[in-house]
């Protein structure tokens, strides 16, 4: 379960938050990984509020570069230095808003591999797309510039999220992001593994909350959350509660 708190947040909230989210997170109950992604400059305080919970903490971006003449970019090896394991790569709104292409998703891709930072990457259409039938075409698009970059499997996450359905409240139905799930593992089975294919974590993104949560859950090929709103509330409780659903 992922939380992006995208740039929201200040030291008081964290602080709040840990009162009323993280002190109540249910983790013995469901056994999942829970990864909150702050601004980076609240990093190192949010490690410190949830360093007596099972809560990882996570970038939401990467530098394409290692170390070097980039002003205003923080290296994968400098995330890890921080012990922050986990970074957001091709979120959508880095795509579309600071100009990330499948390139330079890729890149980042590889430098995070390469220096052992685990990645939740993600990919998504956008409603033209959808509406075109180019649902899958896209996906797979991005998805195969991602996996060119990918030595370790197991440091990936997939997040696939609709651009349409991200900070809207228009949610894809369960059996929509069912099917766009179904179909990256088959991909994946017929391009890279059996292996990773039925072993690779993927989650979906996109106006997720309390209510709709516990549907899209029970649903074969979908293992998780990446939640940006929602995740800034003490709704993310249930949310992450919502795993439990998966093994009823
Ligand atoms: P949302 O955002 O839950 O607010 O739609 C999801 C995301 O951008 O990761």
């Amino acid at each position: 379960m992922g939380g992006n708190w995208k740039s929201n947040g200040s030291h008081k909230f964290i602080k709040q938050y840990k009162e009323d989210v993280l002190s109540i997170l249910n983790f013995e109950s469901n056994k999942c990984e829970v990864v909150i992604a702050p601004v980076t400059l609240h990093i190192e305080s949010l490690k410190l509020h949830s360093r007596d919970f099972a809560v990882q903490v996570a970038a939401q971006n990467v530098s394409a570069y290692p170390e070097g003449a980039y002003t205003g970019e923080v290296t994968a090896a400098q995330l890890l230095d921080s012990k922050v394991n986990w970074a957001i790569i091709g979120h959508s709104e880095r795509r579309k808003l600071f100009g990330e292409t499948n390139e330079v998703v890729g890149n980042k891709v590889k430098i995070s591999q390469d220096s052992g930072l685990k990645v939740i990457a993600c990919i998504g259409e956008q409603l033209e797309d959808r509406e075109k039938n180019k649902t899958m075409d896209v996906c797979i698009n991005q998805l195969e510039a991602i996996s060119k970059n990918v030595s370790k499997w197991d440091d990936v996450v997939l997040a696939y999220e609709p651009v349409w359905a991200i900070g809207t409240g228009k949610t894809a139905s369960p059996e929509q992001a069912q099917e766009v799930h179904h179909e990256l593992r088959k991909w994946l089975h017929a391009k890279i593994s059996k292996d990773v294919a039925s072993k690779l974590r993927i989650i979906y993104g996109g106006s997720v909350n309390e209510k709709n949560a516990n549907d899209l859950i029970t649903k074969e090929d979908i293992d998780g959350f990446l939640v940006g709103g929602a995740s800034l509330k003490k709704n993310f409780v249930q949310i992450v509660d919502s795993y439990k659903n998966k093994f009823i």
